[in-house]
């Protein structure tokens, strides 16, 4: 959650900050700023409530000269509302600051320092802006140390000192930061999308360190005595620009969501050797499959739906107990996990801060950690003991769509090197089920072709205020992503119920015209399902029903019927999927919303 980005240079750095911010706007769009080192060693700051394109009007308007060297804010609300004056960069005496995170301790820092009278913001960054400058004599380094020695929370802090011209300092706790010399200059941004234009070499600020960019070199110092130099290890990124443009798609969405099969093709096929898969090219050895005796499965959100399907596949074939618990509370709680439980991490950003936490709790506990994550280089995936990295390449519309296939890819596949080690599935079963799963892409393109006739059905969805999707065993895990993506981006009051389960409360909510998803794709409870299908619809519900191609059911069961193609009942999310997302797309668009950025929401989530 929020963007920030630091740049010292020889070009105009306003117009790299202002770039580089529309960058990183998906992580926040509550306000925006920047904080220029003018020619005349004059500090500007410029901030504007709402998006990174008013921000550009008001510079244009506004801002007068040029300027070098600065830092840049796209802000997720936490503490304050969405105002002015809390909008970042602050100014405190003579320091100008941006913050991603939260500090906890702001309140005993603000009795500590005497800073009440000070504050025009309500923010906990003014505070430690403020404390900053108190603490500052001449020497950056050293009070930037005695600050990070004060601070409780989470933080990627970039800085400019006013007599300090041409010299931005960052520090990070918790929250990402990435750094990069180029031949464009010395830049420092949350994500590599606002470095990426200008290099495909970074790395990332160690926890710990100061980072000071000028415009001839990044350094990086160790926080103790002296400051020695320290040289992080410089990493490559495997995409380019491309990857994180449109494309000529009207959304980031849209475009992600036809980048499924692709990004399918790009995880799964590196990983079969001979049909079987084959994770040595990972170092993820077979021993940690073959010792553990639970699986537990932490994540947020849709990363978490993405573990709920696996739970339900993982636990017939395996036959061993698979846990899935929120991230967020999982770590306040005291789980029942050992050096036999295998914890599996999902997470696309390898950020989330509560996904994290429970990475490190695991670790108490003295559990392997494998982690499925997207971003490369990211701290859960450098935390980790064992990381499958999904490939699907950037994914900035802030609704997960690409990055849930590619998860649920990387869980079918570890379940099935999970069932040939522990000898639940011979290698020609292994090999059958490969092949299962690569017919899911062809299935996912047969739904992408479909998507004209899913936009029409949504008109009758978005003229209610509430909508309903049911399924039982598998086809409820998918329910539970297809309600998350249309309330996330449509606002529309969606819930996802075990059909089985409706009648004993949740019934009571289906009247005239409730849009209910109906998804009934699992054969064995397929007969349950269409009961429970004729009960909404015997009270008047708007049935939207998702079933296989050669399924056969009532005409009148369902106002509308989407058909998947045929493919093996466990593979069926992968088609769903694709059906729920141009549901949730098509009723965003339906109420003239903003699609890639939801109101309140970010794409990073690394406060708690
Ligand atoms: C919903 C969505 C979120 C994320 C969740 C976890 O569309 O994107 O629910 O899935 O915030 O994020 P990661 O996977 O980055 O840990």
């Amino acid at each position: 959650m929020c963007g920030i980005i630091g740049y010292s240079g020889p070009l105009d750095a306003r117009k790299i900050l202002l770039d580089g911010l529309a960058g990183l706007e998906y992580r926040g769009y509550d306000s925006a700023g920047i904080g220029l080192c003018m020619e005349d060693s004059s500090i500007c700051v410029a901030k504007t409530v709402g998006k990174v394109k008013a921000l550009r009007e008001y510079c244009d308007a506004s801002v007068r000269g040029t300027a070098h060297s600065g830092i840049g804010h796209t802000r997720w609300a936490t503490h304050g509302g969405v105002t002015q004056a809390n909008a970042h960069p602050h100014r405190a005496g003579r320091v100008t600051l941006i913050h991603n995170g939260i500090i906890e301790n702001y309140h005993e820092l603000t009795k500590k320092y005497h800073l009440e009278d000070k504050l025009v913001s309500q923010t906990d960054s003014e505070v430690a802006a403020w404390v900053l400058d108190s603490l500052y004599d001449g020497d950056p380094l050293e009070a930037i140390r005695q600050l990070m020695g004060l601070l409780e929370g989470s933080y990627g802090f970039c800085i400019l000192f006013d007599d300090q011209p041409g010299s931005v300092y960052a520090i990070r706790s918790v929250s990402p930061l990435v750094a990069a010399y180029t031949r464009s200059g010395a830049m420092i941004a949350s994500d590599l999308t606002a470095l990426i234009p200008y290099t495909n070499q970074y790395f990332v600020v160690p926890e710990g360190k100061i980072v000071r960019l000028t415009p001839y070199k990044v350094h990086v110092y160790d926080a103790v005595e002296g400051f020695p130099k320290v040289y992080p290890e410089i990493m490559t990124v495997n995409w380019n620009m491309d990857a994180a443009m449109k494309n000529g798609y009207p959304h980031y969405m849209m475009k992600e969501i036809h980048e499924q099969p692709e990004a399918m093709k790009n995880t799964i096929l590196p990983r079969i050797t001979r049909g079987l898969p084959d994770f040595s090219d990972d170092g993820i050895p077979d021993q940690l499959f073959s010792d553990c005796s639970q699986i537990h499965i932490v994540a947020c959100g849709t990363a978490m739906h993405a573990g709920m399907v696996a739970r339900a596949l993982m636990e017939p074939i395996l036959r061993i107990p698979v846990t899935v618990t929120i991230a967020s509370e999982f770590r306040y709680e005291e789980p029942l996990i050992d050096e036999k439980t295998l914890v599996m991490i999902i997470s696309q950003s390898g950020e989330t801060i509560d996904t994290l936490a429970a990475l490190r709790l695991a670790h108490e506990y003295g559990s392997p950690v494998l982690s499925i994550v997207n971003v490369k280089g990211s701290t859960i995936a450098r935390e980790s003991d064992y990381v499958f990295y999904t490939h699907a390449g950037p994914e900035i519309a802030v609704a997960s769509t690409k990055a849930y296939s590619v998860q649920l890819a990387a869980l079918y596949m570890i379940l099935c090197r999970m069932a040939l080690v522990r000898g639940k599935f011979t290698d020609k079963e292994a090999m059958d089920f490969l092949t299962d799963l690569l017919d899911a892409i062809p299935a996912m393109e047969n739904m992408l072709a479909q998507k004209e006739q899913i936009r029409q059905i949504v008109s009758h969805i978005i003229q209610s205020p509430d909508a309903f999707f049911i399924g039982r065993g598998l086809d409820y895990a998918f329910s539970l992503e297809g309600a998350l993506k249309l309330k996330e981006i449509s606002y529309i009051h969606a819930e996802a119920y075990a059909a089985g389960e409706l009648k004993h409360g949740t019934i009571a909510l289906i009247s005239e015209q409730v849009p209910v998803i109906a998804i009934a794709t699992q054969q064995h409870v397929f007969s349950k399902s269409i009961s429970n299908i004729r009960e909404v619809k015997a009270r008047g519900a708007f049935v939207i029903l998702l079933t296989k191609e050669s399924s056969v059911v009532d005409e009148n069961l369902a106002d509308i019927r989407i058909r998947i193609p045929d493919l093996d009942d466990r593979f069926a999310v992968f088609p769903i999927a694709v059906a729920l997302q141009f549901i949730a797309y098509y009723a965003s668009l339906g109420k003239n919303l903003d699609v890639d950025q939801p109101r309140n929401l970010a794409k990073s989530v690394t406060v708690e």
